[in-house]
């Protein structure tokens, strides 16, 4: 029987789901999505999440693996980007839990989406260091050596010439300063660039929404590290979220 469990994906503009079989990381049912309530306050979200949920499985029975863009520790949200400042020191687990019924497991969005890449994409039987990078309205990273998640890097928030890096590299900034692909695969090269100077990588994984147009920017970044797309897409977070909400059940 498959493993299934839900997967989540709460970002500063949409709130996605989907069932996934955690055994194979496919998608067993169309990832639904709706905007994220304005404000980003939790109960707003964790109302929005239910209602998602439901809609996949009227009756709770699946774990819910619950992907955020916030540092994750023991449950609770530590920081918060792009979403209320509310989360900051937030029981998001508890709060989760009551709303949607059932067991939940709450962790960071670039470490879903790295986890779902180490285990069904591009960084499966990757050695040594790998990082993972997500590019959207900010820059998540998630760092895994040997295959291990070392969780909550935040290394989108490096400071790079006086500026935080995702203010200057996310793919909100190509967007928002309407940059061509090639100014901002300079940019992304030093970003890359200080990356690979701090942490000496094996692998960097690039992720995002974008990572779909990859062949107009990856092969403009100049550095020495193999840089490669990610597998999983769209919908990294939410398998990897699940992936995780399956297996800490049993914890
Ligand atoms: C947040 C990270 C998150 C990333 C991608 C950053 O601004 O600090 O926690 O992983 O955006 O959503």
């Amino acid at each position: 029987m498959a493993k299934r469990a839900i997967g989540i994906d709460i970002g500063g503009t949409g709130i996605k789901a989907a069932i996934v079989d955690t055994k194979t990381g496919e998608l067993l049912t169309e990832r639904l999505r709706v905007g994220t309530p304005d404000g980003g306050e939790p109960e707003d979200i964790a109302q929005a999440a239910r209602e998602l949920v439901e809609r996949l499985e009227p009756k709770p029975n699946l774990a819910v693996g619950v992907c955020f863009p916030a540092v994750v520790r023991h449950g609770f949200t530590q920081s918060a980007s792009n979403v209320s400042n509310e989360w900051i020191g937030l029981n998001a687990h508890s709060l989760f839990e009551a709303y949607l019924g059932r067991h939940v497991h709450v962790i960071n969005d670039a470490d879903a989406a790295g986890a779902a890449e180490m285990k069904f994409g591009a960084g499966k039987g990757a050695k040594g260091l790998t990082i993972m990078t997500t590019l959207g309205t900010g820059i998540g990273t998630a760092l895994f050596y040997n295959g291990v998640l070392i969780p909550n890097s935040e290394l989108g928030h490096l400071e790079i010439d006086g500026e935080n890096a995702e203010e200057r590299a996310a793919f909100s900034a190509k967007e928002r300063e309407e940059l061509s692909f090639s100014e901002w695969a300079k940019r992304l090269e030093r970003y890359y660039k200080t990356l690979e100077m701090l942490f000496s990588p094996d692998l960097f994984i690039v992720g995002g929404g974008i990572s779909k147009s990859h062949e107009e920017f990856l092969p403009l970044i100049d550095i020495d590290t193999k840089i490669v797309p990610a597998r999983t897409k769209n919908a990294a977070g939410i398998i990897g979220a699940a992936s995780l909400a399956y297996r800490s059940q049993s914890d």
